[in-house]
């Protein structure tokens, strides 16, 4: 979704704002745009499409664009097309004020309607234009004072970045709901809605809270709520390390991210489970361990990938904890008036930590007196500040805009949960051990089957032209099934459904025709024999079966088109193996098409409107 990216110090913004927003372009935009400020007032150029554009665009004017602060944005299209007049920075009608905004606005129509009944003449349709004027209609000199009192009238998200034309060496920034970091450097700020604008400049930075407002200088910060009371900002080293986000050898993210998932997951792992003591040792949940124990219900909840992943928590958590389970979209879960009784948890699972629907979600449960717990990737962001207590995946950035490795991270700290959860209740201390030995041995397995990924683009090559795919499993693998259509949908615009195998004979069936490439995730398992039934049903309508089969599994030979073997393990963690084949199946099919994998179209990385 739409990024920010501000400078304030001693070197040229233009280079760093640029380079910034080109670290941002992963979150998904369809504009972008840039305001510095000159001696004299404040240059501004904006641009549909990539960065490379802006920059061509302002590289013709750098005279312009010379000073030492400026802010600048990727856009993300939601209150009207994608258009020069709606891209960020936004002005106010005397062009004093400059400002990018992530979020939405929700009452800009009722403050629009106001403004121009004062004469304020808008002219883009965007929200944020709107809280631009409002900053410009209420500024008075101090553009701190100008923004608190803005962002009193505003209902919505924000995370915004301020200039005033007549405060040079000011900027202000704020947020509430959507993400904005304040890096601090040597007698500079590198302000941005991701630490992966940042982390080439600094490692201090602060996340600013909810309704917090703070005011730059070249001498330091000052940081207030909304009605200028002193707020302290608690200060963090980041994390994050320059080559976790550069491409290094690999053509894409996406493909760098599949590869680095036997390291991601031992991240996992590392140092919280104890295979000879059978223990699971879970930081975060120290607090809350016995209510967890105690828990009548569970609800996971999440969005696309993430929900994929909660589904499979739910499988593992009824199986090995014996706790009743199910799972909701965060968007459906929040608008249904939703049954919330004693002892029931709350599980959102998020790579980002930002996602409005499964925050929502986690906000509606905790008013309706749920624990709420969170399986989220992104240290210290919205979801895992506001659950109760949770489990970070410790899988690293993830670039790519489809999901990978935080998916495999999802499952593995479900896995974990449940095997707290059910060491805890009913399951010995030889079971668990012998399952976490299991859990334990999952990374090399994934990396047997990222050694497979020419095999797999050999095979994709021969279907690659068909616009038709169905993706089948069942029991832990059915979640796996949609997951696999999700992905090859989402880079490589093929259409595909996934679908518990057993369902295709309700209705799917009638689709298959001669040559349709349908995908059956059918590892060694409870219900393999059921599986290749439907395999045969398949065949018999002539559509071409690729299976993704356990090594040793001679019996599939006869009943598949192509076989992708993977290493075997218990069902239960089979998922984390049997994905990486379907995630690989999709990178190949869409470069095959041509597609820019890691900017797919239309997709934003972390969706933060609903
Ligand atoms: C698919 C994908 C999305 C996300 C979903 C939730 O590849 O990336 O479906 O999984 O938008 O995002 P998070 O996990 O950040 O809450």
């Amino acid at each position: 979704m739409c990024g920010i990216v501000g400078y304030l110090g001693d070197r040229p913004a233009l280079p760093l704002l640029l380079e910034g927003l080109k670290r941002l372009e992963y979150r998904g935009y369809d504009s972008a745009g840039v305001c510095v400020r000159r001696p004299d007032g404040l240059s501004t150029c904006r641009e549909v499409g990539k960065v490379a554009a802006l920059e061509a665009r302002v590289g013709k004017d750098l005279a312009s664009f010379a000073g030492t602060e400026g802010i600048a944005h990727t856009r993300w299209a939601t209150h009207g097309v994608p258009a020069e007049r709606n891209a960020h920075p936004h002005r106010d009608d005397k062009s004093r004020i400059s400002l990018v905004h992530n979020g939405i606005i929700e009452n800009y129509q009722t403050i629009k309607t106001a403004l121009e009944s004062k004469g304020c003449k808008f002219e883009s349709e965007t929200d944020t234009e709107v809280l631009a004027m409002l900053v410009g209609e209420l500024y008075e000199g101090d553009l701190e004072k100008a923004v608190q009192a803005a962002l009193r009238e505003i209902t919505g998200a924000y995370a915004i970045a301020v200039m005033s034309v007549d405060e040079p060496g000011v900027m202000v920034v704020a947020r509430k709901g959507s993400p904005l970091m304040v890096g601090i450097g040597l007698n500079e700020f590198v302000i941005a809605s991701d630490p992966s604008a940042i982390v080439a400049h600094t490692q201090q930075a602060f996340a600013l809270e909810d309704f917090t407002v703070c005011r730059l200088t070249r001498d330091g910060y000052r940081t207030s709520n909304l009605h200028n009371i002193p707020v302290t900002p608690k200060l963090m080293e980041l994390e994050m390390k320059l080559e976790e986000i550069e491409l290094g050898e690999f053509p894409h993210f996406m493909l760098k991210e599949i590869f680095e998932q036997p390291k991601a997951l031992r991240n996992t792992l590392s140092g919280r489970v104890d295979m000879e003591r059978g223990e699971i040792f879970l930081g975060g949940l120290q607090q809350i361990g016995r209510k967890l124990t105690h828990a009548k219900r569970i609800v996971f909840t999440g969005q696309g990938t993430a929900w994929h992943a909660a589904l499979v928590a739910e499988y593992m958590m009824e199986e090995l904890a014996r706790i009743p389970c199910e799972v909701q979209y965060g968007s459906e879960f929040r608008y249904r008036n939703p049954i919330v009784e004693d002892h029931t948890v709350l599980v959102a699972i998020s790579q980002s930590g930002e996602t409005a629907d499964t925050l929502a979600a986690l906000e509606e449960a905790k008013q309706r007196g749920a624990l709420t717990l969170g399986i989220v990737n992104v240290v210290g962001s919205s979801i895992a500040r506001a659950t109760d207590a949770g489990v970070y995946l410790r899988v690293g950035p993830e670039i790519g805009v489809a999901s990978t490795k935080a998916f495999i991270g999802q499952v593995a700290v479900s896995a974990m949960l449940a095997l707290y959860a059910g060491r805890r209740r009913h399951l010995s201390i030889e079971a668990t051990g012998s399952l976490l030995t299991e859990l334990d041995a999952i990374p090399d397995k994934i990396r047997q089957v990222t050694d497979q990924s020419e095999h797999i683009k050999s095979i994709v090559a021969k279907y690659v032209d068909l616009n038709n795919w169905l993706f089948l499993g069942r029991g832990y693998n059915y979640p796996v099934a949609l997951e696999g259509a999700l992905k090859i949908k989402e880079i490589s615009y093929i259409h595909a459904e996934g679908m518990p195998a057993a369902e295709m004979k309700h209705g799917p069936i009638a689709l298959i025709h001669d040559g349709m490439p349908c995908v059956f995730v059918a590892p060694m398992g409870s219900q393999h024999d059921k599986v290749i039934g439907n395999m045969q049903e398949v065949r018999a309508r002539g559509g071409r079966v690729i299976v993704i089969a356990s090594e040793g599994d001679t019996e599939i030979e006869s009943h598949a088109d192509e076989i992708i073997r993977v290493p075997a393990c218990p069902e239960v963690f089979s998922p984390m193996v049997t994905t990486v084949a379907l995630q690989l199946m999709a990178y190949h099919a869409a470069v095959l098409r041509g597609h820019d994998v890691d900017k797919p179209r239309n997709l934003a990385k972390s969706v933060t409107v609903e």
